[in-house]
């Protein structure tokens, strides 16, 4: 084991270079102004620091990148869909795949594949593409996460754990039959990349066995969230992240994943089913919407990608320094008294836009404005997680008012440096000290689905 009292220093050095461009305050104030202050609408050329997501943009290894070359590229029954198919099985412990595009197109596939119009799917707090393919297959989210979740202040260490008693209320209600799974996220984006505890994993799983219901977990993240388990979990302090991942899936019935995150590559997905009858349904389905069962929308090389990224996503020196990089960047700006949600989570560092810019009501959109500004400050780009992710109720059309108004700090694997981080908290408390004197926004274009990416923004005046 690698000793936690010395520094983590990133385990790889650097073969290729990507120049960054350093714009100027005007060059900024126009990008922003034609982006409808949206930093999904800004042209990455015009970013210094990206920190949007995490998503698609991490650095693949040397290895990865030679795997392309062993791209076979036949339309059925490619080599790198059965080494990918290995990896899951071996890593991840279920027994069927199908491939996607990535993360949205899994969720898509096994939505329309459980989900019947009435039915209501809980989760330990939502996600947007998730919620959005429940809702379009005709069911209800339903929020079950502990209450811990929503406040930023809380020091929970597991605040993605779902409140069993709040998950019993509703079957109570609807009854079983009507609640076809269990969406378990590990970690909880929405919350600030919080972990779920192996001990409340299981008890939601046995709960679920009970009532034959089944529990879906949300991948996308789980090496983080086995990192967070070894971390903080009695019991799992001598297990590896790849044990610990195994156990994390051994409690649930299938999974979707953004290979997008923790896998390492730039594009590509999966749905993970061990029902024989729903991975039927899944693989004939995916075949309408993303491609034959045996790419579902990957090139051969991108699934090689992914494969190699499977085994290196779960190597205890890499995801200690991934981690260990969010936390450092999150344990400054603590240190200079900015407000984040604590514990500082695996994927981001989540300003805390409530307290940031307490003059501002939710309805002036702060977090969306704090991401505003701190590209006007520093060219560093951040995403909203706050009223505008949240998007509004279906029944009442009035937004969605979300107790957590966050501008998240996402950091790419493998991507920046130590004196990256260094700026962003620079750029971060600069913006702290004149925070007063910040305006809010209002729309002024909403599109139909996930506005978020979409929607523009004029500032308000006086
Ligand atoms: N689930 C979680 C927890 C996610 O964070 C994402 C994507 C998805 C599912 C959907 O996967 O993008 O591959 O279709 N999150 C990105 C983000 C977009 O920036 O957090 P996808």
């Amino acid at each position: 084991m690698t000793t936690t009292k010395r520094s983590w220093a990133e385990p790889y050095k650097i073969k290729m270079v990507e120049p960054l461009r350093v714009t100027t305050r005007e060059e900024r104030e126009r990008a922003l102004r034609e982006a409808g202050w949206n930093t999904f609408l800004l042209r990455s050329e015009d970013v210094y620091i990206d920190l949007l997501t995490d998503s698609g943009t991490n650095a693949m290894s040397d290895r990865q990148w030679a795997g392309l070359m062993l791209g076979d590229e036949a339309y059925a029954g490619s080599a790198n869909f059965y080494r990918l198919e290995a990896a899951v099985r071996k890593f991840y412990g279920y027994k069927y795949l199908v491939p996607t595009h990535q993360g949205r197109g899994a969720e898509n596939i096994l939505s329309q594949c459980l989900i019947k119009p009435g039915d209501y799917v809980p989760g330990n707090m939502y996600f947007t593409t998730t919620r959005a393919h429940q809702e379009l297959a005709g069911a209800t989210f339903v929020d079950v996460i502990i209450d811990e979740a929503h406040d930023p202040t809380s020091e929970h260490p597991f605040k993605g754990n779902v409140d069993l008693e709040k998950l019993d209320a509703l079957v109570k209600r609807v009854g079983a039959q009507k609640v076809p799974y269990v969406s378990v996220a590990a970690t909880v984006n929405m919350a600030g990349g919080q972990p779920i505890s192996m001990k409340n994993l299981r008890e939601v799983s046995e709960y679920c066995r009970a009532k034959g219901i089944k529990v879906i977990l949300d991948a996308t993240r789980a090496v983080e969230n086995a990192w967070f388990v070894k971390r903080r979990e009695k019991g799992y302090e001598h297990k590896s992240v790849a044990e610990i991942l195994r156990e994390t899936c051994s409690y649930t019935d299938g999974a979707t994943m953004s290979g997008k995150k923790d896998l390492l590559v730039n594009i590509g997905g999966f749905l993970a089913l061990n029902d024989e009858k729903t991975f039927e349904e899944a693989r004939n389905l995916v075949v309408v919407y993303e491609g034959l069962h045996t790419y579902g929308g990957l090139a051969g090389r991108d699934m090689e990608a992914m494969a190699r990224g499977i085994e290196e996503a779960v190597e205890e020196a890499h995801i200690r320094a991934r981690i260990g990089q969010v936390e450092y960047v999150g344990q400054r700006l603590l240190e200079a008294g900015v407000p984040i949600v604590v514990p500082i989570g695996g994927h981001a560092v989540f300003l805390d836009a409530t307290r940031f810019l307490p003059h501002l009501p939710q309805v002036a959109f702060p977090a969306q404005t704090l991401a505003g500004e701190l590209y006007l400050e520093s060219g560093i780009r951040a995403m909203e997680r706050g009223i505008v992710s949240a998007g509004r109720n279906r029944e009442t059309g009035d937004h969605n008012y979300p107790k957590l108004e966050l501008v998240r700090l996402t950091f790419p694997r493998r991507v920046y440096t130590q004196a990256h981080c260094d700026v962003t908290v620079e750029s971060v408390v600069e913006l702290y000290e004149r925070r007063r004197s910040i305006k809010g926004l209002r729309m002024v274009y909403e599109p139909k689905y996930l506005r978020f990416f979409q929607a523009r923004f004029d500032r308000l005046e006086g």
